[in-house]
């Protein structure tokens, strides 16, 4: 790391209870490769980041950008052929790198909850939702009854616009945009102090998404939860997130508030995304489509990984990986337009 670079350090986490923006989570220079036959994948990449407490922070990006990879990262939950090759992942003071799997497991389930794309994968579909519930109301808080934890369970789904006497039905009773609700259920039984959601609304349709949209930020509010939201479509993030970290091939381009985001995107990469999306205002403009497609990660290109497809590509682009920088205020942005160059001593080629 660079002078400058604000991620080369190490951050002081602060003690629990933290207050509203103190830094929850904080991965630092983490790095996840997969060891195919073709040889191994770099699925993340150097990436560090600080979630604050009480946000929602959408990670965004095209498909296979590395995204699922690093919200499993941050679970730990990296398997075979996967591993976590460098980096610390800072987490109510400990690294939890250095943790045993049987710790890790006890911070996974009462601390990090965790919201996938299909939840029927994370659902055994012989047990109704009640169990569910009750078993990890009690496994949490041990000495909760089993009928206090039957009521906090149907008063959870009450919450979540479940009717409560569906408490009873197994999961493949229930439609997908249910599903997700109980898997948030899930998640605030646990009172987990944050929420890894990867693509939790791809799979429905866009009155279902808004809706759980909504209700993730009530949620947010109400339970003070924070929430790391994963998608590729930028306009869900636009709806509710409150920063966007931006990945293109397993690294971070950009991250920033989305107010500033959207109106004054820094990374060529970023800005390509924001102009192809249909429901932006386009000044009668045709809807644009970004040339070229995400590189193949067994081959990340040399120097920044965009520089094939970038339309503001200088000679240096191809030569040396841009720094993940601070620009201005909260604006962090990893390009070589916004860097000096030529590369001074220090920064690592790529
Ligand atoms: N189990 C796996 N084995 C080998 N490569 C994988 C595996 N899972 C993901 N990858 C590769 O890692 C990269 C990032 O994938 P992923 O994290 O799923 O991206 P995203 O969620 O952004 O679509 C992709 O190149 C993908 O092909
Ligand atoms: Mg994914």
């Amino acid at each position: 790391m660079t002078e400058g670079s604000l991620y080369g350090e190490r951050i002081t986490l602060g003690e629990p209870p933290l207050k509203a923006g103190e830094i929850l989570y904080s991965l630092r220079d983490v790095s996840v490769e997969y060891g195919t036959r073709a040889g191994p994948v770099a699925a993340v990449d150097h990436v560090s980041l600080d979630i604050r407490k009480g946000e929602i922070l959408g990670l965004v990006g095209e498909s296979g950008c590395g995204k699922s990879t690093l919200g499993k990262a941050m679970l730990r939950m990296i398997s075979r052929p996967g591993r976590i090759t460098t980096g610390e992942l800072w987490f109510d003071g400990v690294d939890l790198v250095t943790l045993s799997e049987r710790r890790m497991r006890e911070i996974r389930g009462a601390r990090l909850g965790m919201v996938f794309q299909d939840p029927m994968t994370s659902l055994n579909p012989l047990s109704r939702i009640v169990d569910h519930l009750t078993e990890t109301i009690m496994t949490h808080e041990p000495s909760v009854s089993e009928a206090a934890a039957r009521d906090r369970a149907a008063q959870l789904i009450g919450r979540l616009g479940l009717r409560e006497e569906r408490i009873d039905d197994y999961p493949h009773q229930f439609s997908g945009g249910m599903r997700q609700r109980i898997m948030i259920a899930l998640a605030l039984a646990l009172q987990a102090d944050l929420v890894i959601a990867d693509e939790p609304t791809t799979a429905l349709d866009v009155i279902v998404e808004a809706q759980f949209l909504d209700l993730l930020r009530e949620l947010r509010d109400e339970f003070d939860l924070t929430i790391v939201l994963i998608t590729h479509n930028i306009g869900v993030v636009a709806e509710v997130a409150d920063r966007v970290a931006v990945m293109y091939a397993g690294r971070m381009a950009e991250l920033a508030s989305v107010n500033e985001l959207f109106l004054d995107t820094k990374h060529p990469y970023g800005q390509g995304l924001l102009r192809a999306v249909p429901n932006i205002e386009l000044d009668g403009t045709e809807l644009y489509q970004m040339a070229g497609a995400p590189p193949n990660l067994l081959h990340t290109p040399s120097g920044c990984a965009f520089h094939p497809r970038c339309p503001a590509v200088m000679p240096i682009c191809s030569q040396h990986q841009p720094e993940f920088l601070q620009r201005e205020g909260d604006h962090y942005t990893a390009c070589w337009l916004y860097q000096d160059h030529p590369v001074k001593p220090g920064v690592h080629d790529a």
